[in-house]
């Protein structure tokens, strides 16, 4: 860590923001390593202006404030109504002077003190909105969650950094925040996009589907879910003890971003793998669950057979690419050559 994100870190008082009048803790606050990180990716200097998106308790609108200083501004975007004062009373309390939250969507921006040096937001939209990219400065760092493909739990969080207003270099890696809400969730458990199915019961965690190759097609996406609630075979991870799920992952996100699928499958939660019309193949920790015909679970063999084939890729060796849209930019990951390794950038456009 560098001085100045672990100065902050020991300046603002935690407590101070996300502690609840009865003791309990604002659901909305994140960890503060998690935080850390992002912070230090963000490389935030003194005079800075900086936009923030998802104020949540105002613990991280004080921490850019202290590493702006007196120079720079903060200008925070928080969609829950009720958070807003909440935090503002709080910053006040802690003597943040530069910094203003506003009740919004994010999806904006907020134009009014644009161009900013650095981005950063701590809910995960689907892609860099075009607000975002409009109101930046010719060089610029945006620090953000975004999904990395058109499938439900699937975001990366990661760094562009903008030289000169266009050159773009996007590293990724694993992570991601709640899902960018326009209005205030009231199912939990449920992904907000590119859900194809879903079965939600009373008390209980729901079961849904997300598959970009079955998103034409709501019956035979219906009909899986179905499937796979009513009859989930189980078996070993084919994966071994040695063979990180994580890593596999960012594979499949770089290497087959239409062909995959995501499920929800009730208190297994998550689950990565292959769907097809007539069968499904999905992996957990601990588990491959499958239903229907095995023509998923062949789909998904090949896939880790090829992973395996190619020496195991993970996250130290995906980097993002941006492709622009009317929309923003949309955020895919992509292999490097292995010998370029950990840590390095690619340059897109
Ligand atoms: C993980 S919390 C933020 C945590 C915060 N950084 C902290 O330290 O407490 C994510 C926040 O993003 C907010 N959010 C979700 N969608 C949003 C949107 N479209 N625009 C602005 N804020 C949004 C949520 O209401 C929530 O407060």
């Amino acid at each position: 860590m560098t001085a100045s994100v672990t100065d902050a870190v020991a300046a603002v008082d935690y407590d101070h923001f996300v502690t609840e009048p009865d003791g309990s803790t604002l659901p909305q606050s994140s960890s503060i390593s998690s935080i850390q990180q992002m912070l230090e990716a963000l490389d935030v200097r003194p005079g800075h202006h900086v936009l923030e998106i998802g104020t949540g308790s105002g613990y991280t609108t004080g921490l850019l404030a202290n590493l702006v200083g007196a120079a720079g501004l903060v200008r925070s975007v928080e969609v829950f109504a009720d958070l807003v004062p909440r935090a503002q009373t709080r910053l006040a309390a802690a003597g943040v002077t530069t910094a203003t939250v506003t009740n919004n969507d994010g999806y904006a921006g907020d134009p009014a003190r644009a161009p900013y040096d650095r981005v950063v937001a701590w809910a995960t939209p689907h892609l860099i909105p075009s607000a975002w990219i409009d109101q930046i400065a010719q060089d610029a760092v945006i620090v953000a969650p975004v999904k990395v493909a058109r499938l439900a739990r699937a975001h990366a969080i990661v760094t562009i950094t903008v030289t000169g207003g266009r050159q773009m270099a996007v590293s990724a890696r694993p992570g991601g925040y709640i899902e960018m809400h326009p209005e205030p969730v009231t199912v939990f458990g449920l992904p907000l996009r590119y859900v194809d199915a879903a079965h939600v019961p009373d008390g209980a965690e729901p079961w849904w589907l997300s598959s970009p190759a079955l998103r034409e097609d709501p019956d035979a996406a219906r009909r899986l879910l179905e499937l796979l609630r009513s009859a989930p075979g189980s078996s070993p991870a084919p994966l071994a003890e040695t063979e990180d799920l994580e890593d596999f992952t960012a594979w499949l996100y770089a290497t087959v971003p239409a062909e995959l699928a995501t499920a929800g499958l009730s208190d297994r939660f998550a689950a990565i793998g292959a769907a097809t019309q007539t069968g499904a193949a999905f992996l957990t920790d601990d588990e491959l669950v499958t239903s229907g015909s095995p023509d998923a679970a062949r789909v998904l063999t090949a896939w880790i057979n090829q992973w395996r084939d190619e020496g195991r890729p993970g996250w130290s060796t995906v980097a993002g690419v941006v492709v622009p849209t009317a929309e923003g930019w949309g955020i895919r990951l992509t292999l490097q050559p292995a010998n370029l390794g950990e840590g390095v950038e690619a340059m897109t456009q």
